[in-house]
């Protein structure tokens, strides 16, 4: 694989990965723990690769680097998808193997572990697996959700962030957030 940098200069593979690196973090994100049974315990990791795929049927995805401890769990077992508020980046620390003093309380529902509070959240069913890379793609299908109203934390160029409103005109999308603030769905 060759990946030349736009000022044509020679890199080596080291130099390509962290300059790609760098230039993916440009695309600012959300943040979110995936949780799952790890075996005796819940466990979770966090993730910025969540994305939404489908209605119909309900379908999200994430991308798992192949080293994590969650693969061998989420190969046919459930999991959900916790999405963290502003207020929650050391639960992203956390779980992202560098605790800085929060501890997570955990919930279940349906025997799926979640955290206590996020600022939405989904339980989802392995629905496909992709091999990516040094990544896979795991598709699931969504069973339940709920979500609230409070700020999210995002990702942008290596750090956390708060999101900066562009536009206090939300239209429909407003009214649709309002609609299904506080009320659980189930999805057929
Ligand atoms: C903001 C942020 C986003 C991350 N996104 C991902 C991701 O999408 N996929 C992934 O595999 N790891 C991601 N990581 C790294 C994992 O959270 C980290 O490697 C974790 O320690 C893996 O734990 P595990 O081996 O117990 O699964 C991210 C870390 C941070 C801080």
């Amino acid at each position: 694989m060759e990946i030349v940098h736009s000022n044509g200069e020679a890199v080596t593979r080291e130099d390509t990965s962290l300059s790609l690196r760098r230039c993916f973090g440009h695309f600012a994100t959300g943040v979110a723990v995936v949780t799952y049974n790890g075996g005796d315990q819940p466990r979770g990791l966090t993730v910025n690769s969540f994305t939404s795929v489908s209605l119909d049927p309900p379908l999200i995805l994430v991308c798992l680097d192949k080293r994590s401890r969650a693969v061998p769990h989420l190969a046919g077992g459930p999991f959900a998808v916790n999405v963290l508020s502003a207020d929650q980046h050391d639960l992203a620390w956390y779980f992202a193997g560098k605790p800085v003093g929060a501890v997570p309380v955990w919930r279940s529902i349906g025997g799926i572990p979640l955290l206590e509070k996020s600022l939405a959240w989904m339980t989802c069913v392995p629905w496909a697996r992709h091999d990516a890379g040094d990544h896979l793609i795991l598709v699931g299908k969504v069973e339940r959700f709920d979500s609230g109203r409070e700020d999210p934390l995002c990702f942008y160029r290596g750090q956390f962030a708060n999101v900066m409103r562009v536009s206090a005109q939300g239209g429909e999308w407003q009214a649709a957030a309002r609609e299904t603030a506080n009320s659980t769905f189930l999805v057929d």
